[in-house]
């Protein structure tokens, strides 16, 4: 039986994050990969939630409007659809982006309960399906055309006859005459031009509260977001926050240590996500300039970091990650006693998963070859000796737990994929 972390672990990691803490480094991750989308979900937010307070909407409805609203435009990082159609407030395609931002809540979050909302977000009353989330999909869909309306500059008065117009046809009367309601007597467009939203959401998040593994499954949905931009770098991280956590376990870190090694471990390339795509990609090997650039993404995990995670440790011991005992590391070449058993962890972990997995210029490397390698880091001086020890004597334990955790990731990639495959085939849905 391969242990995965225990109720102690998850406390400890719990109380390493509140909701909003995770919240914090789920939109700063989609603030570089994707602003507008990320924006313009927290400003459809803020309507749902102005209009489920206007219906009297119970919590539980409102919590999954609000949701599904953030994420909804999620899959337009992924889909081939043109920005104008993101902008348009008659989009003609609107299938692709919907089913891509379905598919992630459904196999990367714990929002799984959420995607089909997320699916239905461009219904219409005259396509009404029996399913009961093609309801909160058309009442999200009203709540999303404010926005697109104010994104293209559209008056009051011209949004307010827009929705006339569609009273009965896409959207609920019912819904058209609250909206009108709110646009008329309340300042949500006029809070749309101001950080209102974004504070109104932020402390709504707060005030929730999380089960103990679901913070986990939170941190791992910022992680696969690498998915949208590059896979290896999403298997690389998981593959190095597992490792960090087996060895901080076997180096007897304390459980705080542990759950802060391991976030640093899941968060320490999250730098890559501004490194040009064409060198993040590049199959073969990098140019000495490309080299320099790659590795301005420890820098760039620091600020990102900096920006969502408060405890300093974890941002360090990331930042950290390429560090060498014999100061040929970098940023900031480190050297000896200035590199911590965090660090020192981190950096074993990091080289190990690298070795482990196949890369565009090379094949992932069996156990025995993996050791060699590291072993050789030992002898001159890069790497620390017990850590690589403590490696090598539970090299079997090692090899199971990533197989299992990574072939775990491995089939929901898959099974996504399936699913993608199979939806755009029976692309006869009306939605
Ligand atoms: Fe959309
Ligand atoms: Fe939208
Ligand atoms: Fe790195």
């Amino acid at each position: 039986m391969i242990r995965d972390f225990s109720k102690d672990e998850y406390d400890e990691f719990k109380s390493l994050f509140s909701i909003s803490d995770t919240w914090q480094i789920i939109k700063n991750i989609f603030l570089e990969i994707d602003r507008k989308v990320l924006e313009h979900g927290e400003r459809v937010a803020y309507i749902v939630l102005s209009l489920a307070k206007r219906q009297k909407l119970d919590t539980k409805t409102t919590r999954s409007l609000v949701f599904a609203a953030l994420f909804h435009d999620i899959g337009m990082i992924w889909s081939d659809e043109e920005e104008t159609e993101f902008k348009s407030f008659n989009p003609k395609d609107t299938y692709g982006h919907a089913l891509s931002s379905y598919l992630f809540l459904k196999y990367f979050s714990p929002l799984k309960k959420y995607s089909e909302i997320v699916l239905f977000h461009h219904g219409r009353v005259d396509r009404e399906q029996v399913n009961p989330f093609y309801k909160l999909g058309v009442k999200l869909h009203i709540c999303d055309r404010i926005d697109v309306a104010e994104m293209n500059g559209i008056s009051r008065e011209r949004t307010i006859e827009l929705l006339n117009k569609n009273a009965g046809k896409i959207f609920y009367k019912q819904d058209v005459e609250d909206m009108i309601y709110l646009l008329e007597k309340t300042s949500v467009l006029d809070d749309l031009k101001t950080n209102k939203c974004r504070d109104t959401i932020d402390k709504y998040l707060s005030a929730m509260y999380f089960r103990r593994d679901v913070v986990r499954n939170y941190l791992f949905m910022a992680t696969y977001c690498f998915e949208f931009f590059d896979t290896e770098t999403m298997f690389h991280s998981r593959m190095t926050s597992s490792l960090c956590y087996l060895l901080g376990r076997y180096m007897n870190l304390n459980l705080h240590q542990l759950s802060v090694l391991y976030t640093a471990g899941l968060f320490c390339d999250i730098g890559k996500a501004r490194i040009d795509h064409s060198i993040l990609k590049k199959p073969g090997k990098l140019t000495d300039e490309e080299r320099k650039i790659m590795k301005r993404h420890d820098e760039y995990t620091k600020e990102i970091l900096e920006g969502c995670i408060k405890d300093p440790q974890v941002i360090d011991i990331a930042y950290s990650h390429h560090e060498r005992l014999d100061g040929s590391g970098y940023p900031r070449g480190l050297k000896g006693s200035e590199i911590d058993i965090n660090k020192r962890i981190i950096a074993v972990a990091d080289i190990a998963s690298a070795l482990m997995a196949h890369r565009s210029y090379k094949d992932a490397y069996p156990m025995e070859k993996t050791i060699e390698e590291l072993q050789d880091m030992v002898d001159s001086g890069k790497l620390d000796e017990k850590v690589v020890k403590a490696f090598i004597d539970n090299q079997q334990e090692i090899s199971a737990y990533l197989e299992n955790h990574i072939n775990r990731v491995l089939r929901t990639l898959q099974a996504m994929r399936g699913e993608k495959a199979r939806l755009k085939f029976a692309n006869s849905w009306s939605l």
